[in-house]
């Protein structure tokens, strides 16, 4: 728990379900609801460069409420705006966010002696440092959101931030990054890591500034075959959530291995401090649940899962997304629901399409729930 003194939440409708309860429906966000789908965000970006919105503690209050202004009573959670990239700045990296293209890094890891360049934030005091203006957004947006809903802090997971560290920017073969892994795969465990400890850090000071709920994004999951993602990726997932909660055995942490094979995502429920599990539109959530339910009842773990809408359906007519929001709905029977897209919003979907998604979501998840 937090020490700072907070308003009080109006809406705990997420911390239920993410803590097992049985609730009156789903709880409902979406992972990039502050973004350039919105005509009030792209209106501060015009001004103001990405990674300035980031660190300026007013602006990043202000897009972070914009959705939860917009969809009044319709969100059920909040998420700080920020970067996952900020963990590679905070060790020293260059970042550049690009218009149109995406993030660059001038000067990429290429080999493992280009390590030594990084920065150790392994004291605690100099992540703390590096990162405390992410703190200071955080504790202003909870301030501001005066208790509507709760608040999420997040971070990459190590892979898909070393995959970045690596190839300097997204990729389409992630060639660079998987090189280290079987070239060096001494040095790779030594990023993990180092990315590991810092990681662990910056989520309990996330706590400590008044998140709520935490989520660790692992965007590039998928990219690794299932062995190798056992080798490079899961010990590093499990640590950080069993060192985050220790210190914090209150907050929810929610994972989101993107593009994992379903016996991954069954390894997690079943093995991990991680309170729920968040799938992408290609997993099958009925099935995962008939597979896990014995397993998971044996041990007393609630199976709780969060997604997974195809984003791409928000382009379709307001019929379609009424019945296909059903249907994904019908298809988290029986385990606790965190209502999401399968991934994050995109900068052409319409703000109006939004609404009829999370107006659906009210009216059919509660007749299951
Ligand atoms: O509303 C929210 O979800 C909170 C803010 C948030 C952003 N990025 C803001 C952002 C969150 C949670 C992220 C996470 C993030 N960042 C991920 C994991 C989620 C995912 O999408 O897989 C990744 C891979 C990144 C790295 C990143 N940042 C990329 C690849 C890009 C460019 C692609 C794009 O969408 O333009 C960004 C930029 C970025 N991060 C934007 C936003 C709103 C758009 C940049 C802009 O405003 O110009």
């Amino acid at each position: 728990m937090s020490l700072i003194k907070f308003p009080e939440l109006k809406n705990d409708l997420i911390l239920r379900v993410l803590r097992g309860e049985k609730t009156e429906r789903a709880p409902v966000w979406c992972m990039r609801q502050a973004g350039r789908y919105l005509p009030e965000f792209r209106a501060i970006r015009v001004e103001n460069e990405f990674f300035k919105v980031c660190r300026n503690p007013e602006l990043a209050a202000e897009v972070t409420i914009q959705p939860i202004r917009r969809y009044s009573g319709l969100l059920d959670a909040s998420i700080i705006f920020c970067d996952i990239l900020v963990i590679p700045q905070a060790m020293g990296m260059e970042v550049l966010m690009v218009p149109g293209k995406g993030p660059h890094f001038p000067a990429p890891l290429v080999v493992p002696e280009d390590m030594k360049k990084l920065v150790d934030r392994e004291d605690n005091y100099s992540v703390h440092e590096e990162l405390d203006y992410v703190y200071k957004a955080i504790t202003l947006t909870r301030t501001r959101l005066d208790g509507e809903v709760p608040l999420f802090g997040f971070i990459g997971a190590p892979w898909t931030l070393m995959a970045y560290m690596i190839e300097g920017g997204g990729s389409k073969t992630f060639s660079k990054a998987k090189t280290w892994l079987w070239k060096y795969p001494e040095a790779a465990h030594e990023l993990l890591d180092r990315i590991t400890k810092v990681s662990v850090e910056f989520l309990k000071g996330q706590a400590a500034a008044g998140a709520q709920m935490l989520q660790v994004f692992d965007s590039w999951a998928g990219e690794l075959a299932p062995a190798d993602y056992f080798e490079f990726e899961m010990p590093y997932l499990l640590r950080i959530a069993e060192e985050v909660r220790k210190a914090y055995p209150d907050i929810p942490i929610v994972v989101f291995p993107k593009g994992v094979h379903p016996e991954t995502v069954e390894y997690i429920v079943l093995n991990s401090e991680y309170a729920a599990v968040s799938l992408d539109w290609t997993l099958n959530p009925e099935s995962l649940v008939k597979d896990l339910k014995a397993r998971a009842e044996a041990i007393g773990k609630p199976i709780i899962f969060q997604g997974n809408l195809d984003p791409t359906v928000l382009f379709a007519s307001k019929e379609t997304i009424r019945t296909k929001t059903k249907e994904m709905c019908n298809k988290f029977t029986g385990c606790g629901h965190v209502c999401n897209l399968g991934h994050g919003m995109m900068p052409d979907h319409s703000p109006e399409h939004l609404g009829w998604f999370l107006e659906a979501v009210h009216e059919f998840s509660s007749k299951h729930q």
